[in-house]
């Protein structure tokens, strides 16, 4: 096994995306992904067994056509990369068993891999190594972290979440709200575009000095949405038209600031100058517009990867699988367990 530059196959099925990338070191060779998102638009949000029952039936086809786009055998590969968690119990399920079957069949070894530091690894694939330490904020429909990022195969320490809502889930309730369909962030995003950011003054969660003090690196967007609702059932009461890109610009504007606010602080904080920001939010124009801007006023670099690589996919899953093989890491047992709520702390499963 060439242990500089291996090629590695990695599995993700967290949510509902099904996810097979092929990496060869840090060169992404195939990234092919089978969503089941369409599936859950009519409900608002994933339903863990459609979701299941989708991976299911997208695994096969999906590893076939990442090998196929590779331009290799399954035999080729030196290791086989899996999230084990966090994420849906069901779901992960479908790609542990799907990762041990390879493994085992081929021989080779099987890495059980943290998801949030997949979606940090994966931006190797895009701007080379990773400044370490670096900053991550990882911002998605399941998740909303600040992370001091020390090794990516093995230190990764959490300094923020948050406390209720995600920052996709929030982006998906204020457009359901808004009429708008799911997943709600790409057409929030479209729609502020001809809104005034300036137009509703909505709250910044976690953000009075008071709150300050106990939740510093932490994140609140419940309040945000029931503001948002409530503004809006006020104009529907009053027989007014609702001004969706404004609410949108508005809404957007109040998420991307607290976003960017605490992401710079905590980088200072720490003592930090480079931001890496992951996750489906992470596609957001204007949070990756303002982020840029004041990051560059405090000297602090900002790396973002490209939008399909921000959403959920196999190819993060085989980066940190490639960084973990060259960094000498012991491979996880063949009995690997999917844990819905693996910490960010265990970066790889025993
Ligand atoms: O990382 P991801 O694909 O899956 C999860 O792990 O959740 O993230 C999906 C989330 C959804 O909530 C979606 O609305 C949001 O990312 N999203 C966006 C944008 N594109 C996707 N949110 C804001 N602006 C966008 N352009
Ligand atoms: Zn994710």
């Amino acid at each position: 096994m060439t242990v500089d530059e291996p090629l590695v196959l990695g599995i993700e099925t967290s949510c509902d995306e099904t996810g097979v990338g092929v990496v060869r070191g840090h060169t992404l060779l195939a990234d092919a992904v089978a969503s089941s998102v369409d599936e859950h638009a009519r409900f608002g949000g994933v339903v863990p067994e459609v979701a299941s029952r989708a991976h299911l039936e997208a695994m096969v086809p999906t590893v076939e056509r990442a090998c196929e786009t590779a331009g290799i055998a399954l035999h080729d590969v030196d290791a086989i990369a899996v999230t084990s968690g966090p994420g849906l119990a069901g779901a992960l399920l479908v790609g542990v068993a799907a990762a041990k079957s390879l493994a085992l069949s081929l021989g080779k070894p099987l890495y059980g891999v943290n998801h949030l530091a997949a979606h940090v690894a994966v931006d190797q694939l895009e701007h080379g190594p990773l400044p370490e330490p670096c900053l991550a904020l990882l911002v998605s429909g399941g998740h909303s972290s600040l992370l001091r990022v020390t090794d990516v195969t093995s230190a990764i320490d959490p300094l923020g979440s948050t406390i209720d809502d995600a920052a996709g889930e929030a982006f998906d309730k204020v457009a359901r709200l808004l009429g708008l369909p799911f997943p709600g962030g790409p057409h929030i995003d479209r729609e502020a575009r001809s809104g005034s950011s300036v137009a509703i003054d909505f709250p910044r969660g976690l953000t009075s000095r008071r709150d300050l003090e106990r939740h510093r690196f932490d994140f609140s967007f419940s309040g945000l949405k029931t503001a948002v609702a409530r503004w809006v059932e006020a104009r529907e009461r009053s027989g007014e038209p609702v001004p969706v890109a404004d609410v949108a610009a508005s809404f957007q504007e109040a998420v991307c600031d607290v976003l960017v606010r605490k992401a710079l602080d905590a980088a200072a904080a720490e003592g930090i100058e480079d931001l890496l920001i992951g996750g489906g939010v992470a596609a957001n124009s204007r949070l990756r517009s303002l982020a840029e801007e004041r990051a560059s006023k405090l000297g602090i670099r900002v790396r973002v990867p490209r939008p399909g690589l921000c959403t959920d996919n196999g190819a993060m899953v085989a980066a940190l699988g490639s960084s973990i093989v060259s960094r000498g890491h012991a491979p996880s047992s063949y009995d690997l367990p999917a844990d819905s709520s693996l910490p960010v702390t265990s970066v790889l499963a025993d």
